[in-house]
């Protein structure tokens, strides 16, 4: 492989990530040292070629294999095999149906009303804990909250209502369901603590899975019985549509189970780590507040068409996803030889892993003068325009990207206007925000800030 990079090492690679501290930090490390094309020992994958340069990058959007390898660890939780490594053949179907639900207006616009319920009932509960913490003598009317654990909360709570239709008998015993499969099986990525033994953890998870593979049928059988006739034609209904495109059940189960995967912690760590950077750039929090009172005026919450006339707010979350990139890394596998540059000069041998450093393509200074300034002004139409198209890829490249991203970003909108027309959020004095790689950009200890009222209720 004619590519530059360092001398591989004894222990497969996680002595040098761990001497970094971290991934990220290793690939800013290896991009600087030896170019936009990097050969590196990738824990878990043995040999992996890192590209980091946008316009490098068009040369493997094309590419429609994820290496098995590096995502078996979530083949437990499918029936009919990770739907994120699935063949190319089946993967383009699968992948057109989805993104003409989820991509669609129709879907969104039906869920609206409902997220809108959701993110304004987790508004008043902090409207509450802030008048509570002023009884108790606090003249600011402040009250710290978790970020990231009510809004990963919130947004599982969304999907589930969007996956499923929003009409289970107990959705609240659904989302609980989902978030014991996930200790269990992601758990230790989030350190998160589990009661019971070994033994007793896995039954419970096994008995969460079978609960949520039992809704998802209830609701396949409501399809096939005609008891929601008309969510089909529009598609603005996930399930009506598997099931009207003849989508197997248990398909139709690893599907949802994918999506409420893919689709909580990314997008509750997006509002989170947004919150986080408004919190430290308070200029910026009031141009978000005031755009906000112009366009919604005295109403609490947007209708889904003002999304559009909030500019501002977009420009906001986008940069917030530059800097801290829920999903920051992706990973191809080559099926055929690969040349790279415009002389063909990186040649990477069919099955290679080609991996995306989404946070360092993010960093990259040559694209983003300051890269580490949060300044939402970047992604203004003209800056965007001035950009290579793969400078920025939060949602990941190409055929296996990201089919949630058009409603992660209605969701991440919705909940960020609410939230900012309302309140006013600040860091906790002393409390240190630390980004750590996970399976998505997390922070190491949450990132805690106190909510106020904007205006006095
Ligand atoms: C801010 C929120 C989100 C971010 C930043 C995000 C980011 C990503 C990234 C980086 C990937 C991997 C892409 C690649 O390998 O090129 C991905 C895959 C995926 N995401 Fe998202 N995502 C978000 C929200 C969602 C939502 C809301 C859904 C579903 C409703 C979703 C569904 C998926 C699915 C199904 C995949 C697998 C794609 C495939 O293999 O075809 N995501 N996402």
């Amino acid at each position: 492989m004619d590519i530059p990079g360092p001398e591989p090492r004894a222990d497969g690679g996680v002595g040098a990530v761990a001497a970094a501290g971290g991934l990220h930090r290793y690939q800013l490390q290896l991009h600087a040292a030896y170019g936009p094309v990097v050969r590196f020992q990738l824990p878990g994958a043995q040999a992996a070629v890192s590209v980091a340069d946008p316009v490098l990058l068009e040369g493997t959007a094309h590419i429609d294999k994820r290496p098995e390898r590096l995502f078996e660890f979530l083949a437990p939780l499918f029936e009919t095999g990770n739907l994120q490594v699935m063949p190319a053949d089946e993967h383009g179907p699968w992948r057109r149906l989805l993104l003409s639900v989820l991509a669609g207006r129709p879907s969104h616009e039906r869920h609206f009303a409902r997220f809108t319920t959701l993110v304004t009932a987790l508004a008043d509960r902090w409207a509450e804990r802030a008048e509570r913490a002023e009884q108790a003598g606090r003249t600011d009317r402040t009250a710290p909250v978790e970020l990231q654990k009510e809004l990963t909360a919130l947004s599982l709570r969304m999907i589930c209502e969007y996956a499923l239709g929003g009409e289970v008998a107990d959705p609240g015993r659904v989302v609980a369901a989902f978030e014991d499969v996930l200790t269990e099986h992601l758990g230790h990525l989030y350190e998160v603590p589990a009661p019971g033994t070994r033994e007793e953890r896995s039954e419970r998870a096994q008995a969460a899975l079978a609960h949520l593979r039992a809704t998802v049928d209830q609701v396949v059988a409501d399809h096939r019985s005609g008891d929601r006739v008309g969510d089909r034609a529009d598609r603005s209904d996930l399930i009506g549509a598997l099931v009207e495109a003849g989508e197997r059940p248990a398909r139709i189960r690893d599907t949802v189970m994918v999506m409420m995967l893919a689709a909580h912690h990314t997008t509750g760590v997006a509002v989170s780590w947004t919150l986080h950077l408004l919190g430290r750039h308070p200029d910026v929090a009031e141009r978000v507040a005031g755009e906000l009172d112009r366009v919604l005026g005295d109403r609490a919450a947007p209708e889904y068409a003002d999304l559009r006339r909030l500019p501002y707010l977009d420009m906001v979350l986008r940069e917030s996803m530059r800097l801290f990139p829920p999903g920051p890394y992706g990973a191809r596998e080559t099926t055929e030889t690969l040349f790279l540059g415009e002389r063909g000069e990186y040649e990477i041998p069919a099955g290679a892993t080609v991996f995306y450093p989404i946070w360092a393509v993010h960093m990259n200074p040559a694209y983003w003068p300051e890269p580490e300034k949060f300044v939402p002004e970047r992604f203004s139409p003209e800056e965007t325009a001035g950009r290579p198209r793969l400078a920025y890829i939060p949602f990941g490249i190409g055929p296996r990207s990201c089919e949630g991203a058009a409603l992660a970003i209605v969701e991440a909108e919705l909940v960020l206007a609410v939230l900012l027309k309302r309140f006013r959020f600040r860091p906790v004095p002393g409390h240190e925000v630390t980004p750590i790689e996970r399976f998505v950009l997390w922070a190491a200890d949450d990132i805690r800030m106190t909510v106020s009222p904007r205006v006095p209720e």
